[in-house]
């Protein structure tokens, strides 16, 4: 677990309080551990903290929060489950990606107005473009799941290249829901049953869901069928090198872990506080390694 404090309420924040995240449960959060060592090396003073707001809190927190920017201290917020959407209703501007997903993950305080960000989907393209820069972008990648994570996954791929993106759930009504919100007809949904042949033409596959996570039983998916050069990329950060990630790594597939996701989601979210694109190294990776107990 992270060492780090969480917080009751506004009036408990420290002074030198930056930035925050507001969650419940929020114990758990690695953004407190990341964000301060961001803050260090930009040498801006001042600490990230951890808010444990309950759904029922939600409103007087936000208000309680832009009151407390005035002073300046505060630049923003991030928002995690379950607030991503909820918070949407106490904002005064949201960016296009935000609007598009229904969700923000990211607010700046600016002159006193609260403008929603979601950074998740460029957390995830950030990464995949910094791990495996030639990743197969002419062929169409499979997601698998339908949840928030899977919005802003399908959301990031189809502002790119790839032809389509073909998209498999377990409840295949849901998938067929984001496709429908998302897609403007470059999204395919492919049966849950389907999804190990789906990856006969695949260049990329990406677990959206929390099959594989601590906890939960792995992913069943066979990755006989995947061209050589397809890409494995797992969101699922809790064990670090999931069963899927094994068997794709045992297989010579490239693939990407999902703690660089969480990474970059917060790297542009720091950039959106502080004007400055703090870097996710190796010294980074290993304490954040540490904090969950995981081992490279
Ligand atoms: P998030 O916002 O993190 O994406 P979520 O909205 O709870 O989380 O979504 C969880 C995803 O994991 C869903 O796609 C869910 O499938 P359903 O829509 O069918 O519920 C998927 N998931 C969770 N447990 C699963 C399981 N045992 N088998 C298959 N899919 C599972």
């Amino acid at each position: 677990m992270a060492d780090q404090s969480v917080f009751p309420s506004v009036d408990a924040l420290p002074h030198d309080t930056r930035a925050l995240v507001l969650g419940h449960p929020v114990g758990h959060s690695l953004s407190p551990l990341m964000q301060d060592a961001w803050l260090d090396r930009a040498g801006l003073n001042g600490r990230y903290a951890a808010l444990d707001v309950a759904a029922d809190d939600l409103a007087d927190t936000i208000a309680a929060l832009r009151k407390r920017a005035g002073d300046g201290a505060l630049a923003g917020f991030n928002v995690t489950v379950p607030h991503k959407e909820a918070v949407l209703d106490h904002l005064d501007s949201l960016s296009p990606s935000a609007r598009q997903m229904g969700a923000v993950n990211t607010v700046r305080i600016q002159d006193g107005r609260l403008a929603g960000f979601n950074t998740d989907g460029i957390g995830f393209m950030r990464h995949l473009d910094q791990t495996v820069p030639h990743w197969p972008v002419t062929r169409p990648p499979l997601v698998l799941g339908a949840g928030g994570a899977a919005r802003a996954v399908v959301s990031s791929l189809i502002a790119r290249e790839v032809p389509f993106v073909m998209l498999s759930n377990r409840t295949r009504e849901k998938a067929e829901a984001l496709a429908a919100a998302l897609g403007r007809g470059r999204v395919t949904v492919v049966d849950w049953e389907d999804r190990s042949a789906a990856l006969a033409g695949a260049g990329l596959c990406v677990n959206t869901t929390a099959l594989g996570m601590a906890g939960q039983p792995p992913l069943a998916l066979d990755l006989g069928p995947a061209p050589a050069d397809m890409v494995v990329y797992d969101i699922v950060y809790k064990p670090l090198h999931t069963p899927l990630l094994q068997a794709a790594a045992a297989r010579g597939l490239a693939t990407v872990d999902g703690l660089g996701m969480l990474a970059g989601q917060g790297a542009a979210a720091f950039e959106l506080w502080f004007g400055v694109r703090p870097v996710y190294d190796a010294a980074l990776k290993a304490r954040l390694m540490e904090a969950l107990g995981e081992r490279d």
